[in-house]
């Protein structure tokens, strides 16, 4: 390769970094929410599942919530009929921190995937995730996790 090719290239590659960049954002899109941590429960704001987006109220399917007392983030399902679900985010194969994509928790290190309320869909791993209980009342969302 000619050292004019070689720079032209080293452009184009410089010119899409940053739209690789907003790329990667798009797919860890997970939202933190707050949360307070009173003797072993997590209290979420229902509101939390709220956002606007472009001037229109959004609702999500899901939100994390990472406790210190805690290794891995919780993730909390919201159901059509307004039940929740709330697992921890580690794998049970080998112990991976899970995504969320596609409405499922996803293992990025050997593909094991899991339902909203944390039963294994596919292998390898064979145990489903540990769950916690989860009370609500009119404003919030109780996840029990002792
Ligand atoms: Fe999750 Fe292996 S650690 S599939």
């Amino acid at each position: 390769m000619r050292r004019k090719d070689f720079i032209k290239r080293l452009g184009y590659l410089a010119a899409a970094l940053p739209a690789a960049s907003f790329l990667l954002q798009g797919c860890a899109g997970l939202y933190y929410a707050s949360f307070v941590e009173e003797e072993g429960v997590l209290r979420v704001s229902k509101s939390e599942f709220t956002q606007i987006k472009g001037g229109k109220q959004i609702e999500r399917d899901f939100v994390v919530i990472q406790s210190n007392s805690m290794q891995y983030p919780i993730g909390i399902f919201r159901t059509p009929k307004l039940d929740y679900t709330a697992s921890l985010m580690q794998c049970t194969h080998r112990g991976c921190e899970l995504n969320i994509g596609g409405g499922i928790y996803n293992c990025p290190c050997h593909g094991s995937e899991f339902d909203r309320s944390g039963s294994v869909m596919q292998g390898p791993a064979e145990e489903n995730l540990k769950s916690f209980s989860i009370t609500t009342d009119n404003e919030h969302i109780y996840v029990h996790v002792s």
